[in-house]
């Protein structure tokens, strides 16, 4: 670890030792707060006396808290090597260096705006594009055994989805059972015929794929949670319209939850399909008792998952200009229901099952 300078000892004594005690060793020790790990200057035998480092650090939280009580241990050599030791590890970071007590939090708050490395991770940020742009749909799986942590790291990243007045309006439900899947790949496969009879012209795709999932989790949500977002429960006309938004909420965190399951699953090198062909009420009086789902309860969607039985392949995405405004809604970004139909008729098929560069 660098010494400190003469000037920061210098500095640091006239604040905090009345008279000066030239003889105390000094060390750059580390400090967390919730800007991040700084470093602070001071004799490490001060450490956690009240008054000193203790007092210093209190308003920062949590973690200083922590740390507080570990420099209250400091008396140890062995904890004040650690402490050193995390220092070091805090220097070798390249982490800030902060001021003496006084000016603490400003120059924490000051420095962490400033940091603007700290806010172009772009490392990160690649790492996380790259499964994202990964995540691609695939509707037929080769066989595979998944293992129970799969299925318990890819809902761990469900858990942390957010949701709407933190309500966490979903459970989910993994099938294992080759029987139970088979059933539900049944009910896909009649919903496609079903489809296909009415003739919706929707381009529905094979269901088959999902009765030989090696990953199938049943989405469900519970509605009852809209009472959770803001509704006035009277019955109102205005109610209704606050429902009506409430419904969307409940959606939207719910989409959430099950995208970021999608992408640990992603991540994990899986393959995956979102299958929302589930909602009609019929398929859902069939499903829910084979779940042992309460009748309070939606299906909403199923995701399968699973290694590829062929590759999968990158479907088009509207470029960014077209997404995206700034300030004010681009009008070049506007379509008419008329472009929209034509859309369906000349593209939905392409977009849906062909490979981007298979696009006109
Ligand atoms: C909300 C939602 C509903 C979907 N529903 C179905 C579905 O019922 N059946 C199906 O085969 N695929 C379904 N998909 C998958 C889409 O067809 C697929 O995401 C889309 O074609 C884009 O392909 P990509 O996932 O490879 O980017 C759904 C996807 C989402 C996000």
């Amino acid at each position: 670890m660098p010494p400190l300078s003469r000037a920061h000892q210098g500095q640091w004594r006239k604040r905090h030792v009345p008279g000066g005690t030239p003889a105390l060793p000094f060390a750059k020790r580390l400090w967390v707060n919730s800007f991040g790990i700084h470093e602070k200057a001071g004799p490490v035998v001060n450490a956690g006396r009240r008054g000193s480092g203790r007092s210093m650090l209190r308003p920062y939280g949590i973690l200083v808290r922590q740390y507080a009580s570990e420099m209250t241990a400091a008396r140890t050599p062995a904890v004040l090597q650690r402490l050193r030791n995390r220092a070091c590890d805090a220097w070798r970071l390249g982490k800030r260096k902060l001021g003496f007590a006084g000016e603490a939090k400003e120059c924490a708050v000051g420095e962490a705006a400033l940091d603007t490395t700290r806010f172009n991770q772009t490392d990160r940020y690649a790492a996380l594009m790259e499964i994202v742009r990964g995540r691609m749909t695939n509707r037929a799986f080769a066989a595979y055994d998944v293992p129970r942590e799969h299925f318990e790291m890819i809902l761990e990243a469900a858990r942390h989805a957010p949701s709407g007045a933190n309500a966490q309006p979903w459970h989910y439900v993994v099938v294992t059972d080759p029987a139970v899947k088979e059933a539900i790949g049944e009910c896909f496969v009649d919903e496609q015929q079903h489809r296909a009879r009415l003739r919706m012209g929707f381009p529905t795709p094979n269901y088959g794929g999902v009765k030989t999932a090696p990953g199938l989790i049943v989405v469900l949500a519970d509605f009852r949670f809209v009472r959770a977002f803001p509704v006035l429960n009277d019955g109102s006309e205005l109610d209704r319209l606050y429902h009506q938004n409430a419904e969307r909420i409940l959606l939207q965190s719910v989409a959430a939850s099950t995208m970021s399951a999608h992408l640990a699953a992603a991540a994990l090198g899986y393959a995956v399909w979102w299958i929302t062909a589930i909602g009609q009420e019929d398929i859902q009086r069939q499903i829910k008792p084979m779940l042992g789902v309460p009748e309070e309860l939606s299906v909403i969607d199923v995701m399968c998952f699973g290694p590829p039985a062929k590759p999968s392949y990158k479907r088009w995405k509207k470029p960014l200009e077209q997404i995206m405004s700034w300030d004010r809604f681009n009008p070049e970004c506007a379509a008419t229901v008329e472009q929209i139909d034509e859309w369906i008729k000349s593209m939905r098929h392409k977009v849906m099952y062909r490979d981007e560069s298979k696009i006109d």
